[in-house]
């Protein structure tokens, strides 16, 4: 039941009418019988200090953030995270006191999907990040993080490969050649995508030996899944990025522990 002390918490971006976020947050919240409500806000580009001067004022407990605000609300809140203050982008702003805090649940969300979907750790791991994007950015600075040997990025345009490899000191521009000798392969880039069909790489080079990781989780079973698990590789799909990136944020909102299996299978629902 909604009452006068439902507190609110909400996505903003535009478009942002798409979004499972406020599936997942709303079972999660039912599932722990707390008395939240999750909604998605449509907020236009350049308007994002407004949006946070609307979350001080309503009151609202939780913010996530996407397309295209996650820079502009790094700018804006009153405290960063250092993995905020790393990558200039921020998807999770929550309350500490009087204060704002922005977060990036990005990254740690896919190294806890990794880890519990491959069994693996990313430590000591010889990786390469397909993409050099925000969310490849984000899981860069994540596998730095948690140990990761070494990252050779592979992009399509060499500039922002460049940029992204400044983000850590095991992180190098790489190439195709480098996906022979990585024990761990992520794409973070929009192939795979919806109808699309297609692998950002050549299915020759996947080997048993190698995990391969991708973020994008429409279809769930993408291309480049279909082709490792051809290669008997072990394979990490994106629904669990989403959900444990929507797990850490729930847990910043409330300080209550996620019910990580009622998200998911929101998540899974609410993808059919
Ligand atoms: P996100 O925030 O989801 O990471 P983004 O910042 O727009 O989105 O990044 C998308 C990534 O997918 C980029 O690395 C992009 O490559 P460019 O930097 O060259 O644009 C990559 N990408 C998108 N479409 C691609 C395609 N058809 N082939 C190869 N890479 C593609």
């Amino acid at each position: 039941m909604i009452s006068g002390h439902t507190q609110l918490a909400a996505v903003i971006g535009d478009p942002v009418r798409h979004s499972l976020s406020p599936a997942i947050h709303n079972a999660a919240f039912e599932a722990t019988g707390l008395d939240w409500l999750y909604v998605a806000l449509p907020v236009a580009a350049g308007s994002a200090p407004r949006a946070l001067d609307a979350m001080r004022t309503l009151g609202i407990s939780g913010l996530n953030v996407t397309m295209p605000h996650k820079d502009a609300i790094a700018a804006a809140v009153d405290v960063q995270t250092p993995a905020v203050a790393k990558l200039g982008a921020c998807n999770c702003v929550f309350r500490h006191g009087d204060q704002l805090v922005g977060d990036n649940t990005d990254g740690d969300g896919f190294v806890t999907a990794l880890r519990l979907e491959s069994g693996a750790d990313p430590a000591g791991m010889r990786v390469a990040v397909l993409g050099a994007g925000g969310a490849a950015r984000a899981i860069i600075d994540a596998l730095a993080r948690h140990g990761a040997a070494r990252i050779d990025i592979i992009n399509r345009t060499a500039p922002r490969a460049n940029a992204a490899a400044l983000l850590s000191d095991i992180a190098v521009v790489g190439s195709s050649a480098d996906l022979h000798h990585a024990d761990l392969i992520v794409n973070a880039t929009s192939v795979g995508m919806g109808d699309d069909g297609s692998s950002p790489v050549d299915p020759t080079v996947l080997c048993s030996e190698q995990i391969i990781a991708d973020i994008v989780y429409n279809p769930f079973q993408t291309p480049l899944l279909s082709a490792a698990q051809a290669a008997g590789a072990t394979t990490v799909g994106g629904l669990g990025m989403l959900v444990h990136q929507a797990a850490a944020s729930f847990e910043r909102f409330t300080g209550v522990t996620a019910p990580i299996e009622a998200m998911t299978t929101a998540a899974t629902n609410a993808l059919r």
